[in-house]
């Protein structure tokens, strides 16, 4: 999509975020909006900072990633960035922003945070989102909740502004994954894999949504693997990849699950690829996600006893929590500019919560999906050293043929994840676009 299309999207996103503030803001009763970008913080007993990363509420107003800045906001007129540039000749400080969003603020350049109470003037009753720091001390009332409760909530569903940068972090997310399965086909170790996905990705670290997790083998096993080894045994069975990339603040959140060869790993992946394409078809206004969650369950207790680790009736592993030993998270989550995004359990505009379905306690969204919803499907099968030991030590497992267990722990195990926007018609997979080269 070229520049001035993306310019209109976000012409739209503005007008969408300026209507919500307004009758939040009047609901509420405040006069006005500040929002902080938040400030960087130091290592104890140190002076260097920790990577900056800015307030997703404020990253929801603008693309912008600077430390110590503020939208300002009130009903009726333009919104305005206070940008922090401060006089420094140990850091670059900060160039001027420039691009399709910049023409919409009022742009003040400030020397400092303190100005921020400068510029603002005349009384306002001001609700201030962000930490409190001594530029908004007693400015107003810091992430007033009835409030953050309305903005967060509406947070969930995208305008087509966030679905287009969605798109972009899942073209830059699928550059890395291609490179990461070439480096693993080629024999590179986790690590460069690691250093293969940024260069791809185009990505430093500190600009990935997350920690990639690069898991060789049975580093699959552990859900967020946190390691790069840089050794590579002799004979690797398996690559699982969870990594993803960001565009203007908003993420993709992408996994992959390799066989080194042929096999009965290769099937169970082959089987689950089936399932997961299943499950995505279900992303559709007015679908409770709670059921994709249980229809994950069922799909997976189907494949367990196809692939002879279950014995007995996929209804029955069900039932019994079987299948829980092999698939312990959730089928997904809201995505956005949090990768675990805001607002997945509220039952209303005002709050409540939706609780999650008995047994399941790892689940991350529980509403009903609307149109411009962006979630995850992200069903797994792993073979989890502590979990296979509890079910055997407990009799859960008097179901699980120990034997192919056995056989198929040395891979670890298998995600397949994709980043779908649920809308009118069939869902939209960002990733398969991605992949297919059509983003
Ligand atoms: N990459 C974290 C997750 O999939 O939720
Ligand atoms: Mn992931
Ligand atoms: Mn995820």
């Amino acid at each position: 999509m070229s520049q001035p299309a993306i310019s209109a999207l976000y012409v739209g996103h503005l007008r969408e975020m300026m209507a919500g503030a307004d009758r939040a803001l009047a609901a509420q009763g405040y006069e006005g909006l500040i929002v902080a970008s938040g400030s960087l913080r130091y290592l104890y007993l140190d002076d260097n900072s920790y990577p900056f990363k800015p307030n997703p509420r404020y990253r929801s107003w603008v693309p912008d990633g600077t430390p110590d800045c503020f939208v300002v906001y009130r009903p009726g007129s333009r919104p305005s960035l206070l940008f922090h540039q401060p006089d420094d000749y140990w850091y670059l400080p900060p160039a001027l922003p420039e691009g399709y969003w910049v023409g919409s603020f009022d742009l003040k350049v400030v020397r400092s945070p303190a100005e921020l109470k400068q510029s603002l003037g005349g009384a306002t009753r001001w609700a201030v989102l962000g930490e409190p720091t001594a530029a908004t001390e007693g400015l107003g009332d810091h992430d007033p909740a009835a409030l953050t409760t309305l903005l967060d909530y509406a947070r969930a569903t995208k305008t087509p502004y966030e679905v287009e940068c969605m798109a972009r972090a899942s073209a830059a997310g699928v550059r890395g994954h291609r490179a990461a399965e070439a480096g693993f086909r080629a024999g590179a170790t986790e690590y460069e894999i690691h250093l293969g996905y940024c260069r791809a990705a185009g990505a430093r670290e500190e600009e990935l949504p997350y920690n990639n997790i690069i898991a060789f083998d049975t580093h699959a096993a552990v859900l967020h693997y946190q390691h790069l080894d840089r050794q590579r045994a002799p004979t690797v069975r398996s690559f699982l990849i969870d990594a993803g990339a960001q565009f203007a603040g908003y993420s993709s959140d992408i996994t992959r699950t390799y066989a080194s060869a042929s096999g009965d790993f290769q099937s169970l992946i082959n089987a689950l690829e089936v399932a997961q394409q299943a499950l995505t078809a279900l992303v559709r206004p007015g679908k409770d996600y709670r059921e994709i969650h249980l229809a994950a369950h069922r799909a997976i207790a189907g494949i367990l006893v196809e692939h002879g680790i279950v014995k007995g009736t996929p209804e029955a592993a069900v039932a019994e929590g079987v299948t829980s030993v092999f698939f312990p998270h959730g089928i997904g989550h809201l995505l956005g500019l949090m990768v675990h995004d805001a607002g997945g359990f509220m039952a209303g505009p005002e709050g409540g919560s939706r609780p999650k379905p008995e047994g399941h306690p790892y689940l991350r969204l529980t509403r009903n999906l609307e149109a411009g919803f962006v979630v995850t499907i992200e069903p797994g099968i792993y073979f989890i050293e502590s979990l296979l030991a509890k079910a055997k030590a407990n009799g859960g497992g008097r179901a699980i043929d120990w034997r192919r267990v056995d056989a198929l722990k040395p891979f670890g195990g298998i995600r397949i994840e994709d980043n779908v926007v649920a809308g009118a018609g069939a869902p939209r997979n960002l990733t398969r676009e991605a992949f297919a080269g059509t983003a």
